[in-house]
């Protein structure tokens, strides 16, 4: 878990690069209605839970560098016996001074009063525009009202600044405590992935083997980091798959995106396996092209390598192997130049991974692909997809869909692949699954 003394850490950092004369606005997550009277699991804003900690609704920080009465404010619910009684037990504003290390906090229904009154002295107001097009009214009335206050002699703010360029930069690198939790959350999705292997065999359902993962995942005190992706034989050819309804048929590949989230950190895993535990020769053959390329990709996890590297590595990899199968024809460094593996690679090789399953962070800086750094975190997530109907492609083909993603971590020297703990290679697969 993340200390107190490490949110306060990225806030006096946040504040530093913020310097005297500004103030950052970020609010929570609201939550969202389901239906009548239940609510989607609440789950707080990433950038809101970054600097604070804190789990619940109905919240805002605030961020005033040098401000003398001081720096870090906290709106947030009273305590309310009634309420705590419904909906269990909140904070209030003395356990947002005492256990979240606000210097000041005030009830959230006093927000309209208050700050606008803290905006007064700032120059330039940091916010997210854009993400809330409610709360983006509420903060233009603030400033409106200042303005109409100009002739007073009081002050406005004259600069929106986005926070996110701060802010997201942080997150892109990850403390030494937030690698402990990515690795939790992947150790975990490992342990799912496996039972769901073991779980595995023709006539059983889909929506079986994703209950198998969230088993995993709950037992750990985690939830799902998005919704799982349990795709049997042609639905391991949609990339975004969620019904997961149809009954596992003997001779299918099974294809599993499930990644758990621990302590708002998420992990991101994909395996893809024979639904009777034998790879036919086909599978087989188009699983070796696919894991080579993540092989290829991952040893491209190194600093000083840019953001592309590994996608390039995968597509070349690819290529030349879809060459080898007779599914693509041509010389490969053509077929690179033209895309012609994208009929069967529509997506990238991967993105980063941290609080956001695509999580934050610039992909160029100045125009040109960004340079790997200690500290990233990244998937890599090469996939071939050959639906049925596929056009000049062999029928044996037909209805493979294979994806392998690891949460893979930059360090100084060799990439280490946080979620390593579940079977990758033919043989590792068979192995387990014979022993399930
Ligand atoms: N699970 C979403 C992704 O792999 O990007
Ligand atoms: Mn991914
Ligand atoms: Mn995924």
């Amino acid at each position: 878990m993340i200390t107190q003394k490490e949110f306060s850490r990225r806030r006096n950092q946040l504040m530093r690069m913020m310097g005297k004369g500004s103030i950052a606005i970020i609010p929570t997550a609201t939550e969202q209605i389901r239906n009548r009277d239940v609510e989607f699991p609440f789950r707080p804003d990433s950038d809101f839970y970054y600097l604070t900690g804190l789990h619940e609704p109905d919240a805002i920080a605030v961020l005033i560098p040098k401000r003398p009465h001081g720096e870090y404010l906290l709106f947030c619910n009273e305590r309310d016996s009634e309420m705590e009684t419904w909906t269990g037990r909140r904070i209030g504003t003395a356990g947002a001074i005492e256990e979240f290390n606000a210097d000041d906090a005030f009830p959230i229904s006093d927000v309209d009063e208050i700050l606008p009154g803290l905006m007064e002295s700032c120059e330039r107001v940091f916010y997210t525009m854009g993400s809330r097009p409610a709360f983006d009214r509420r903060v233009m009335e603030w400033v409106n009202r200042l303005r109409e206050g100009v002739r007073t002699g009081m002050r406005t703010p004259d600069k929106f600044v986005s926070l996110e360029h701060l802010l997201h930069d942080m997150r892109l690198y990850k403390s030494r405590s937030e690698i402990r939790v990515m690795r939790t959350a992947a150790r975990v999705a490992c342990r799912a992935h496996r039972r769901a292997m073991q779980a595995c065999q023709p006539g059983v359902h889909e929506y079986e083997i994703e209950a198998e993962l969230l088993h995993e995942f709950r037992r750990a005190d985690m939830v799902p980091a998005y919704s799982s992706i349990v795709g049997g034989g042609a639905n391991g050819c949609v990339l975004h798959y969620t019904e997961n309804s149809a009954v596992l048929n003997d001779g299918d590949l099974l294809l599993i995106d499930a990644g758990s989230e621990y302590d708002c950190y998420a992990s991101d895993v994909t395996r893809t396996f024979p639904v009777n535990g034998r790879f036919s020769t086909a599978q087989k053959a188009l699983y070796e092209v696919v894991l080579a390329a993540q092989t290829a990709a991952i040893k491209k996890v190194r600093p000083g390598n840019h953001w592309n590297a590994p996608h390039a590595a995968a597509v070349r990899v690819m290529t030349r192997g879809l060459v080898k199968l007779g599914i693509l024809k041509g010389k490969p460094a053509d077929l690179i130049k033209k895309e012609a593996y994208r009929s069967f690679y529509m997506h990238r090789t991967g993105h980063w991974l941290g609080m956001d399953v695509h999580d934050v962070g610039d992909y160029k800086v100045g125009g040109a692909w960004r340079e790997l750094e200690p500290g990233m975190v990244l998937t890599v997530e090469p996939g071939l997809y050959i639906p049925a109907g596929s056009r000049g492609v062999a029928r044996k083909w037909w209805n493979i869909g294979i994806r392998i993603e690891d949460d893979v971590l930059v360090t100084k020297d060799e990439p280490d692949v946080l979620s390593e703990a579940v079977p990758r290679t033919v043989a590792e697969i068979e192995a387990l699954m014979a022993a399930g």
